[in-house]
């Protein structure tokens, strides 16, 4: 290697690893077999075990914060068109809307479970909305004309939430593999095993010490740049880091077959009946393409396990979600649970975040990039160009990026 040579290590293979491997393999400056890129991913499954693997997949330009996400839409967009996004992870875009009605319980037979974990929060994704951006709704319920799949006899009222050509998706387990794939013909590597520390000297990172999957074997892997994108657990890792954690549960259903799903995400408000009072319960719905849906429930407070591997699914929870669906979709009552999960998804605890680019303050080399909160997904590719632009050119050049400087939550 010479003097000038660069040797990435990039700790968790979620979409925010995976992607900014990918970014800076591509960047003009790489040089394969001069530079070198390491991703360490501590689940003994690979890459996109954890949220990066389990989530909903909306790609949005009314995602926050919008530094990141005018990159990233656009981003979105340039990567689906070079690698043929819509048939490798399922990018399209898509109709986006809040419905609002009530809940047929009989037709489900009744359950309303809450589940263990605590207490349930909101994961906050309709906080970026603008509502001027929301065109008028159509008059009566403005229900759309394809949107069969919900019942029109619950609905009380459907609103687009932003304009066509605003929101799309990704399938984001598809996504992410397919940017560790990508990254690895350009020469990236992928080791198993779970980062226990940065090494570092004279003020400059000099490695990371890891757990080998393999053998148990606790060694050092040599870095010019540490990339810290290990997701929900980034703190284990640095402890200095203000990362807290939500537990999501979500399942994916397959509809009887030849059953159409049309292409809408609905984040929902469903009144249902529970004894005397009332109840509101919002799950949000996903229609994927391959005729595949997916719909999770509210975050809970559960603690962190070790690693990505020890994650409890709850099925109370689970069932609740596929409940809460069928109780507004005949379609999607009959049809097939494939997947009941859950993931943690990473939040900085003062707020804002996430927490993007190069903690000198700690070491010289040492770069942050987690806590995307719910919008991981979205903002990731213009995280991770971001990124290959502060490795090889020294400083962030796609955006304004220093509201998420780790010298504001470090
Ligand atoms: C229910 C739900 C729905 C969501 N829907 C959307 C959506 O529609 N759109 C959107 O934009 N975002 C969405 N998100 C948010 C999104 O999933 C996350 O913001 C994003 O996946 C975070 O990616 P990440 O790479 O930072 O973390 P992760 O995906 O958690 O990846 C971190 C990786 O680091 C690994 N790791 C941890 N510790 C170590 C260690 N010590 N050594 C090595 N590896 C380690 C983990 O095993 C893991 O693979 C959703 C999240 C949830 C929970
Ligand atoms: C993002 O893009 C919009 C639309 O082009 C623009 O109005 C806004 O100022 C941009 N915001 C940031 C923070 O870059
Ligand atoms: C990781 O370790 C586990 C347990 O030791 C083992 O079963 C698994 O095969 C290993 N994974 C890989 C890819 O080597």
């Amino acid at each position: 290697m010479t003097s000038e040579s660069r040797n990435i290590v990039i700790v968790g293979g979620g979409i925010v690893g995976c992607s900014t491997a990918y970014y800076i393999a591509n960047h003009p400056s790489f040089t394969k077999g001069t530079d070198k890129i390491t991703v360490l991913e501590a689940s003994k499954h690979g890459i996109a075990q954890g949220a990066s693997g389990k989530a909903g997949g909306l790609v949005a330009r009314w995602a926050y914060p919008k530094e990141l996400v005018n990159v990233s839409f656009e981003e979105h967009v340039r990567l689906a068109e070079e690698h043929n996004g819509k048939d490798r992870w399922g990018w399209r875009f898509v109709n986006c809307g809040s419905w609002e009605g009530r809940g047929d319980v009989c037709a489900v037979d009744s359950g309303t479970g809450v589940g263990q974990g605590g207490k349930r929060k909101s994961l906050e994704k309709t906080l970026g909305l603008n509502p001027q951006d929301a065109p008028h709704s159509r008059k009566s319920k403005g229900l759309p004309d394809d949107l069969l799949w919900v019942e029109e006899g619950l609905t009380d009222t459907y609103s687009p939430m932003a304009a066509t050509g605003h929101t799309a998706q990704v399938h984001p387990y598809l996504f992410t593999t397919s940017m560790m794939d990508l990254a690895r013909e350009k020469g990236a590597d992928l080791i198993l095993g779970r980062a226990t520390g940065v090494e570092q000297k004279a003020g400059h990172v000099t490695g990371v010490t890891f757990v080998d999957n393999d053998t148990g074997d606790t060694k050092t892997l040599s870095a010019t740049h540490v990339v810290l994108s290990a997701g929900a657990w980034s703190s284990r890792v640095l402890s200095e880091l203000p990362i807290t954690k939500t537990r999501a549960h979500s399942v994916t259903i397959h509809p009887q077959p030849g059953v159409t799903i049309a292409p809408y995400v609905l984040f929902t408000e469903i009144t249902l009946p529970k004894g005397a009072r009332s109840q509101t319960v919002t799950p949000e719905i996903y229609a994927r393409p391959d005729n595949e849906v997916y719909a999770c429930g509210p975050g809970d407070d559960s603690a962190l396990p070790a690693t990505v591997d020890e994650v409890q699914v709850d099925e109370a929870a689970c069932e609740s979600v596929r409940k809460h669906v069928a109780s507004i979709s005949p379609a999607l009552r009959e049809g097939t649970v494939d997947k009941r999960q859950a993931c943690f998804l990473p939040i900085v605890s003062a707020g804002g975040g996430p927490i993007v680019g190069e903690a000198a303050g700690i070491a010289k080399g040492l770069i942050i990039a987690t806590g995307h909160t719910c919008w991981g997904i979205c903002n990731a590719p213009g995280t991770a160009k971001a990124l290959s632009e502060l490795v090889f050119q020294g400083k962030i050049k796609c955006a304004n990026l220093k509201k998420l400087h780790p010298s504001n939550f470090v």
